[in-house]
């Protein structure tokens, strides 16, 4: 995402233990002007986070949205499944430093957010920051991003052969 292509539509998700601070982020993007696509979970009870996570990470690779929010008790789950997902970029952030150099270096097309770690404040002042920064488009980190995206083939590549 470049500063003249902020996001617009948001694919969301979460499991369980996320889905009351995916319901209230979800209000306030809304609120906010963004085009929310909720992935669910739908409601409280237990779930499994790679089923929410992978979905909202398939939307985002497949640019049907701009960027996406996972959400599970730590993040850490939810992130890992995103990170399955061919292209996808998914960072754990817990405060708004990591928010943004998540976007600024990293280029990351996902949030992890976990819920169980942080409150709802800082958890939107932690989006926030995320939506308004865009990639530095620095050569040194899209040197290392291509370096990610080879890695990623080249692993893809390695899995197969082993089917
Ligand atoms: C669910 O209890 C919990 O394990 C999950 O939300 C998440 O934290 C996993 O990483």
């Amino acid at each position: 995402m470049t500063k003249s292509s902020l996001p617009k539509r948001i694919a969301l998700g979460s499991d369980h233990a996320g889905f009351e601070l995916k319901e209230w982020l979800k209000n306030l993007l809304t609120e906010k002007g963004y085009e929310c696509l909720d992935f669910g979970t739908n409601n409280p009870k237990p779930c499994d986070y790679p089923d929410f996570s992978s979905a909202v990470a398939h939307a985002v690779a497949s640019k049907e949205c701009d960027t996406g929010i996972v959400i599970c008790g730590t993040g850490i789950g939810s992130s890992i499944a995103a990170n399955k997902v061919f292209g996808v970029r998914c960072a754990l952030c817990w405060n708004e430093y990591t928010a943004r150099m998540a976007r600024s270096h990293n280029d990351a097309n996902v949030l992890a957010l976990g819920a169980r770690v942080i409150g709802f404040e800082l958890a939107w002042e932690i989006v926030k920051v995320w939506l308004e920064t865009p990639f530095s488009e620095d050569e040194r980190h899209k040197r290392r991003l291509e370096k990610i995206s080879a890695l990623e083939v080249l692993e893809t590549e390695e899995a197969k052969a082993q089917c």
